[in-house]
């Protein structure tokens, strides 16, 4: 399975932040918003990773991650010249998907919790078309929304509903198999102008190939999408890091829990930063004997 993170759009809703940076390079507290999406495709064991931004950004986040040998993976890069939708990853992504399956993880999005692995090797194994997630929020009516038949059965998808149809939000990471290639070339742009991913679930439901997994409430999904949000999930992370002294979002620990790169060359990258918390912690994790 390939994986995707979509990193592309100018960011609006956080300007004046984002108008000369990409909003995915932004900090959550200690790390940039992109580790906590490249974390989650490594947790999913997910191994070639396409990295989709804005012309402008490239060579930032060349310099942040590289061709992913730091984290013992292949990393590619694409353009993404206007903010035409997250369905356009697939267009832009075609070469890269070639046959395989395809992880598309918005890079806006972050994950936490126990049972997060489990949940994301489930997916995978179950995938056939497409598997996708609910999550109950508060107000779902800035995202996706799924509407559930009383035997837990997705039965409708509606993006950003003024009148939800249910308090399940569709989280922005989406497990496709192949034909998500061909489905993305048959969307058309919606009201906003956009390729809606709704609209390539909508198209997965149709043919009776979506399966909605519920994500339980002792997951996090935080959003990133304003100022405050912004500062909340910071805030967030701070907490548990701190309380446990356990990074979330911190990809060159899975990657070696993984088995993707070994303790002496986490302990090198643990050097290069020793003189942040971020370096001591992964010497602390690449010295630790094995529990
Ligand atoms: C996008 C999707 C939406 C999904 C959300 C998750 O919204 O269109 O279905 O629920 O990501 O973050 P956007 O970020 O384009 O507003």
């Amino acid at each position: 399975m390939k994986g995707i993170i979509l990193a592309g759009g100018k960011g609006t809703r956080l300007y004046p932040i984002t108008k000369s940076t990409s909003k995915q390079l932004l900090p959550i507290y200690d790390k940039p918003m992109i580790y906590y999406s490249l974390s989650t495709l490594l947790l999913a064991d997910i191994k070639e990773i396409l990295i989709i931004c804005m012309p402008r950004d490239l060579e930032a986040y060349q310099n942040v991650l590289g061709d992913g040998s730091r984290f013992g993976i292949r990393i590619e890069y694409a353009l993404q010249e206007e903010a035409r939708g997250l369905a356009d990853a697939f267009l832009i992504g075609e070469k890269f998907i070639g046959k395989d399956s395809v992880c598309l993880a918005l890079g806006d999005n972050i994950f936490y919790g126990n049972g997060m692995t489990g949940i994301l090797a489930e997916a995978k194994s179950m995938l056939k078309g497409a598997v996708i997630f609910g999550y109950r929020v508060a107000d779902p009516r800035e995202y996706g929304v799924v509407e559930f038949d009383k035997n837990h059965h997705a039965i409708s998808l509606e993006e950003k509903p003024q009148n939800p149809k249910s308090d399940y939000a569709i989280p922005g990471l989406y497990f496709y198999n192949n034909d998500v290639v061909e489905i993305a070339k048959q969307v058309k742009p919606s009201a906003r102008g956009e390729l809606e991913i709704t609209t390539v679930n909508n198209m997965y439901l149709e043919r009776d190939q979506l399966d909605v997994s519920i994500l339980p409430r002792g997951i996090a999904w935080l959003d990133t999408g304003n100022p405050k949000n912004l500062l909340e999930a910071s805030m967030f992370i701070q907490t548990i890091q701190a309380r446990q002294n356990q990074y979330v979002g911190c990809p060159e620990e899975v990657a070696y829990r993984r088995g993707f790169i070994t303790a002496d060359k986490l302990k090198k990258i643990g050097e290069e930063l020793q003189k942040t918390d971020y370096g001591k912690y992964l010497i602390s994790i690449a010295t630790e004997k094995k529990q």
